[in-house]
This record gives structure tokens, C-alpha cells and sequence, in this order.
């Protein structure tokens, strides 16, 4: 385990940046009725309606709506026929993570650094163009059957993406405040993680930030492991979770066994005021985890001072953790869809360039009574 400032910079200065990666593009879900989840994702969450492809645009077998908060795209996809591969991926999965999309100024060397490194190919570089300008886009396979897709839109002006036009329904929500994707968490099955980590740096030119054990992570009950890799300039970080022996299911192979796979864990969402962010998000329905109120009888000694009153941060259950750099608060939903499978964690950092191991164990074992109440521990 070393999360040190000084390594962590080395480590990444060292990452070969044969595929720089402007940041994330957007995160494509497959969902079971696109409809309803965009009007959840508006609504609850705060995000604004931006496109939209579907039968009014000439698409026949799938529907496709575009949501935006700052620097996050979500894009919600529901098939519009009986079978095809949207409906087996649902079928299989429950609603999830299909695609996390990079952002690139070059898609077809983007796809070429990484198929000739071992990645394979689910579409090679293609263009896409209307009348305002071209994108490119070429896709590889990662974990389980999530893909990356490479954006290149820097002769593109128009809003999303050709094939869209401008979705403008009644908007239902101010931002809550949510500016970027701090990280993607993928979780892998037993004996995986190597294999991901090791394509991580191998194909995509990623360094390994922070390892943590079993050591690191347990609780009575449930173990796991995480290795966090992040790409050269440090604007995308995957950690990513294997299982580990425990005396009972952890949350881990609970995931494995109801998304039927790997798959993306959680979003992490950056806030620059999380009070306010989590404040409004329960306020419209979100449910967080939460831990016992004795935490924070003593995390101040563990953190020392931060800017924040403790009240508030107790009273909607916000998590505190402090490393070399400075300090991050974090909160983390229950999962957002039927499946006991995907959340999201809400992050305000402040100097920290950790993840919150000094929360796991209280964090793990909040897991674990919602585990309880599913019958999955
Ligand atoms: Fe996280």
C-alpha cells in the first residue's frame, strides 16, 4: 500500500502516453426503459436533457437520450425491438454500464495503439458527419462486456453527435451541482484483476496508482482487493476490485453474481460543495449508505480539522478521510438500479488525491447490513 505524493507523481510521469485521453466523453447505459431512466436522471439528479436519437430520427431498433450536468454526459439506450444484442446485454445484466466512451483528438491512432497491443476491436474507426462537421469513433473490449469508445469530435460543432438532434422536453431540475467523473470503478472476478490491471497498462498505457489488500480491506465477514490504474496526465482513473476469501459473500461477489460478471461498479461524481450536492439529491429521493452515527464521535481524530461543520456532515452521513495531500469528502448511494449491482459516490476533494481506505471498514460493514437485508451475505 503506498499512496505517497512524490510516487504517485512519478509513477504517473513514467506512464507511456501513447494514447492521451482528453477525459471521459460520455458513459452509455443500457437500460430497460430509457424514457423513465432519463426522467430519473433529470429529476433526482439534476441533469439536463441534450439529445436524442430514436424513431423521429430515422433510428429504428433503439432509442438513445442524452443527459448532461457540467462535464458529464450520460446517454440512456433502450432496444426498440424483441432480440438483438441492447436486449441481451439487459437480459443478461440488468440495467448497467455498456460503454464508457473516452474523449480523443485521434480515434483511428487511438484504436491503433490499442489493437496492435492486444486490444480487440468491436468497431474500427469510423465517421460519422452532418452538417455541422465529422466525429470519428472506434471502440475496444474491456471487462466483462463493457467497451471503451475513442470520440474524436475537434471537427465537430454540433451538440452531441451526428445521427442526434436537440432534445428540449420541459427541463424537471436545476444542477445539482455535479461537475465531472472523478473515477470509474470496475469490479472483476476471482483471479481477474491482474489480467485488467495488466491490460490496463499494457494496451491502453495506464501506471498503477495505489494497491490495496485483503489487509487493507476486510471486516469480520467480507474481503476484497483494489488496484487503482490511472492513464498518463492523470484525468482518468479506473480503479479496479477483485473479491478475496471472506467468512461470508462480499459485496463484490454479490455484484459478480447478479450482474453476471464484470462490470462497472461505480461512478464517482465530483462536487465542489457536497453539503449542498447530497443535501438536494436526498431531498428528490436518493438513498445513501449510512454508517453509524459513533463515526463521527471520532473521525476528527483520525482526519484532524477540516473547513466543514461536523453537523451536517453527520446528518446526511458524508464520509471524511485525509492522506498526504489534503482531504476528500465521499458519500455513496445504495445501488441506482433493480440489481444490487451499480451506484454512485459523490466526492468533494480537497487536496486529496486518495479514494477514502480510512472509510472502507465503516463503509463495508453499512454494505453488509443492506447485504443482510438481501439475503446475499
Ligand atoms: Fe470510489
Amino acid at each position: 500500500m503506498s499512496n505517497t505524493s512524490p510516487e504517485l507523481k512519478k509513477v504517473v510521469a513514467e506512464a507511456d502516453d501513447f494514447l492521451p485521453l482528453l477525459g471521459t466523453d460520455h458513459i452509455e447505459l443500457y437500460c430497460g426503459n430509457a424514457k423513465q431512466s432519463a426522467y430519473y436522471y433529470m429529476a433526482a439528479w439534476g441533469f439536463q436533457p441534450l439529445a436524442f436519437c430514436g424513431l423521429e430520427t430515422g433510428v429504428r431498433d433503439r432509442v438513445s437520450y442524452v443527459l448532461r450536468q457540467d462535464k458529464i454526459t450520460l446517454v440512456l439506450t433502450s432496444p426498440l425491438v424483441a432480440d438483438g444484442p441492447i436486449n441481451d446485454h439487459i437480459n443478461r445484466h440488468g440495467d448497467g454500464v455498456k460503454v464508457i466512451a473516452l474523449w480523443v483528438d485521434d480515434a483511428t491512432k487511438s484504436w491503433n495503439e490499442t489493437t496492435s497491443r492486444g486490444a480487440e476491436s468491436v468497431l474500427e474507426p469510423t465517421e460519422r458527419s452532418d452538417n455541422n462537421g465529422q466525429v470519428v469513433l472506434s471502440g475496444i473490449k474491456t471487462y466483462g462486456d463493457t467497451v471503451h469508445t475513442f470520440v474524436e469530435r475537434r471537427n465537430y460543432e454540433g451538440i452531441f453527435m451526428p445521427g442526434y438532434q436537440a432534445w428540449n422536453p420541459v427541463q424537471v431540475s436545476e444542477p445539482l451541482g455535479l461537475q465531472f467523473i472523478d473515477h470509474m470503478v470496475g469490479n472483476v472476478g476471482w483471479g481477474e484483476m491482474d489480467t485488467w490491471t495488466e491490460f490496463y497498462a499494457r494496451v491502453m498505457g495506464f501506471a498503477q496508482l495505489i494497491s490495496f489488500d485483503d489487509k487493507d480491506i476486510s471486516t469480520e465477514y467480507t474481503a476484497l482487493m483494489s488496484k487503482v490504474m490511472s492513464n498518463g496526465n492523470g484525468r482518468i482513473k479506473f480503479p479496479i476490485n477483485e473479491p478475496a476469501e471472506g467468512r461470508k459473500k462480499s459485496q463484490i461477489e454479490e455484484y459478480i453474481d447478479f450482474y453476471q460478471g464484470a462490470g462497472v461498479q461505480h461512478i464517482a461524481v465530483a462536487t465542489s460543495n457536497i453539503i449542498e450536492t447530497v443535501t438536494a439529491l436526498r431531498d428528490r429521493g436518493i438513498e445513501f449508505l449510512k454508517v453509524p452515527s459513533s463515526y463521527y464521535d471520532t473521525v476528527l481524530d483520525r482526519v484532524g480539522s477540516i473547513d466543514e461543520d461536523l453537523a451536517p456532515l453527520r446528518e446526511l452521513g458524508i464520509l471524511i478521510d485525509r492522506d498526504d495531500e489534503g482531504y476528500l469528502l465521499q458519500i455513496f448511494t445504495k445501488p441506482v438500479v433493480d440489481r444490487p449491482t451499480m451506484f454512485f459516490e459523490i466526492i468533494q476533494r480537497k487536496g486529496a488525491k486518495s479514494f477514502g481506505k480510512g472509510n472502507f471498514k465503516a463503509l463495508f460493514e453499512a454494505i453488509e447490513r443492506e447485504q443482510e437485508t438481501r439475503g446475499t451475505l
